[in-house]
């Protein structure tokens, strides 16, 4: 995985996050590498991530990204917290793989074309049936959406999981990894 600059980045974030001003609600390490193999062996072309915080998961998948020669959308509701992303992007030499979209992930994602081979979905959990609706078509055939805390919590996704689980395109798994990824494949 990229550079020893990017190894000290990604650990910056993980184990001083005090000096980002930054609460712990990125997600674990485990997930960022899950999130890193799945973008090095699905080869995306076009992903999106919706809930970017300070970029932490972000830079995971950037910098799979830019050696596939993927290019990542990033949405995210608040200024300071793009700010703070995209310092990161430019210090990791990522600047030209995210693109950031700042605003409501729900208006900014209606105007957007697609399509994405890869979704991470990681914003307020509430809105994860309403993001579905979004993303279902704007993703590719064979497209994934990994959607994040579906073990931490499971309790406010219950109709996000009954979306995904039953729907007759789409097949969908709770991996165990880090906080809980329900992985979503599109079939066709
Ligand atoms: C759990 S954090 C994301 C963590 C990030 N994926 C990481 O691992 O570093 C959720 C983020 O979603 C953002 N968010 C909440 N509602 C949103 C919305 N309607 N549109 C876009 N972003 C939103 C929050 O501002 C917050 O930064």
């Amino acid at each position: 995985m990229g550079t020893k600059a990017d190894a000290d980045l990604l650990r910056e974030l993980t184990e001083r996050p005090e000096e980002w001003g930054q609460v712990r609600i990125s997600v674990p390490p485990d997930t960022g590498k899950f999130l890193h193999i799945l973008v090095q062996v699905a080869k995306p072309k076009r992903i999106l991530e919706i809930g970017m915080f300070h970029g932490y998961s972000t830079l995971w998948i950037g910098l799979a990204a830019k050696e596939v020669g993927a290019r990542v959308t990033a949405l995210e509701l608040e200024a300071e917290k793009v700010a703070v992303a995209e310092a990161n992007f430019a210090r990791a030499g990522l600047a030209d793989v995210i693109t950031v979209i700042q605003g409501d992930g729900k208006q900014t994602l209606a105007a957007l074309a697609g399509p994405y081979d890869l979704v991470f979905l990681d914003a307020a959990k509430e809105d994860y049936a309403a993001y579905f609706d979004l993303i279902y078509p704007r993703l590719s055939p064979r497209g994934v959406i990994v959607a994040d805390n579906a073990v931490s919590h499971g309790d406010d996704m219950a109709e996000y999981f009954d979306k995904v689980r039953n729907h007759p395109n789409c097949v969908s798994v709770l991996v165990p990894v880090g906080t809980g990824e329900e992985i979503t494949y599109k079939k066709g």
